[in-house]
């Protein structure tokens, strides 16, 4: 990261401002704006945050123009076929591949920390039936904090809350499923690795054994990686928000979980599926004819979206989706599942990538668009999608509230805003007012 290069910045009143240039390891450049309301006061508007570094991070590189996702420099591609998800968290987390005594400390720690206290076991039972897991997940990984209070001295060693974190979300998903369909809740098995034994958690029943299917595991392994990092997101820049307030790490990252249910962001996965059902529903507006809904998508006054389409960043083929497009082929195959959504989603893609409304405004399919379809081949219910991104991203948040927290020049985020209300006037006592 070099700082030597500058840029001018005149002023309406004629002035100027010497701005800093920061260039970026792949050659990415930002003006440092830092000092401009100081010298200036000047300040950029920047709604959405199109425009803005929120920070300079180690963590993801992603060129949206070119479809590239790294995390920690090294390809999503390669990554998604070669590693485990608790190995790329470990990436994430630490900064490099582990050793293999790194990495079977790791798991052991995952593995150790599994359990939930018993008394928050007792919580799910106060949750009314139909609860959207998202609300208990969020709800109930704010109550770890309860349960190691330590977590509240930001001195502390934060490594074994890191790990917990990464454990206990896993064993809440998978207790927050058996709640609703009425099952006893299973504990977790120590002799499994991460993913086998949230599958156990999920699926197995004490009446008899379960033993998770080898290639389940491993799409599970690529879902949660191809989900682990995506850099300054809406969900990550909140765990990064809320943490910089000096707020503990289950704070931040339950920010950050009620973040990502929004359908513009993790809440996509569970809207795309919604929307190819009600595409499918022979007594619904559409019965299956998908090109009527992708004109109505195209009519502006519909304020209808193709979800699973479209991201602030990638104005190319999401890398993610297109792996995720292959594996279902092979998982649903593999499973003997013939799922017409499968087949619908195929068709519109082929629709919109030949539209001139998806080609001019640059709109692909993104990770949200093929990863429904995967989860249901694996008996995931729609509700839950949404949770699974969530336990794929808690390495990518956990690494980026350490990264943050470990900064030096970190300072609690605190944006500014133009002032568009009245100017100043006077209180007048109710009996003289008139309205309007
Ligand atoms: N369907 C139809 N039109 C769209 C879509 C879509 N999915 N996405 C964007 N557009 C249009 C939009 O109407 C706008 O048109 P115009 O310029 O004529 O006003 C233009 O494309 C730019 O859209 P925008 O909303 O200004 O772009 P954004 O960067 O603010 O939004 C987005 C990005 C992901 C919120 C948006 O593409 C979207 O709503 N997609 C559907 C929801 C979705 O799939 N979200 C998951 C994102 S990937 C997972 C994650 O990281 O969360």
């Amino acid at each position: 990261m070099t700082t030597q290069k500058t840029a001018k910045l005149t002023l309406a009143d004629g002035r100027e401002h010497t701005l800093p240039v920061t260039v970026g390891s792949e050659n990415e450049h930002a003006l440092d704006i830092r000092a401009l309301r100081n010298d200036t006061g000047y300040i950029t508007l920047d709604t959405g945050y199109m425009n803005t570094g929120a920070t300079t991070s180690a963590i993801t590189y992603l060129d949206g123009e070119q479809g590239i996702l790294r995390y920690r420099g090294y390809p999503i591609e390669e990554l998604a076929e070669k590693s485990t998800f608790v190995e790329t968290s470990y990436l994430l987390i630490h900064g490099r591949l582990p050793t293999q005594a790194e990495l079977s400390e790791f798991s052991r720690k995952l593995t150790y920390h599994s359990m939930i206290h018993e008394g928050m076991r007792h919580f799910f039972e106060g949750f009314p039936d139909r609860s959207h897991p998202m609300a208990v997940l969020s709800a109930m990984v704010t109550s770890l904090s309860a349960y190691y209070p330590d977590c509240l001295d930001r001195d502390a060693p934060m490594d074994l809350h890191v790990t917990r974190i990464m454990s206990k979300v896993r064993t809440i998903a998978a207790f927050s499923y058996k709640k609703t369909i009425g099952q006893p809740i299973m504990y977790p098995r120590n002799a499994l690795s991460y993913c086998a034994n949230f599958l156990h958690m999920m699926f197995a029943v004490p009446a008899e054994p379960y033993e998770p299917d080898p290639v389940v595991v491993k799409a599970v392994n690529q879902l949660l990686i191809l989900h682990a990092d995506h850099e300054q997101n809406c969900s990550t820049s909140t765990v990064r928000l809320v943490g910089s307030s000096g707020a503990n790490v289950y704070a931040a990252v339950a920010a950050g979980i009620l973040a990502l249910w929004g359908p513009l962001h993790g809440g996509a996965n569970q809207a795309v599926i919604e929307m190819l059902e009600m595409i499918a529903n022979p007594n619904g507006p559409y019965k299956g004819d998908h090109k009527k809904f992708i004109n109505e998508v195209k009519d502006k006054k519909s304020n209808t979206r193709l979800m699973g389409f479209g991201h602030r960043v990638y104005k190319n083929y999401d890398p993610r989706a297109k792996i995720l497009k292959a594996m279902a082929d092979e998982v649903l195959d593999h499973l003997g599942v013939k799922d017409p959504m499968l087949d619908m989603a195929k068709a519109m893609e082929e629709v919109a990538l030949k539209d001139d409304y998806f080609v001019s405004k640059k709109l692909y399919p993104n990770v949200d668009f093929y990863s429904g379809i995967l989860y249901r081949a694996i008996g995931i219910p729609t509700e839950m999608f949404t949770v699974m991104f969530a336990l794929g991203r808690i390495p990518g948040w956990l690494a980026h509230w350490k990264e943050m927290v470990e900064d030096p020049s970190q300072k609690i985020g605190r944006p500014r805003q133009i002032y568009t209300g009245p100017t100043v006037r006077h209180y007048v006592p109710i009996d003289q007012r008139t309205g309007g």
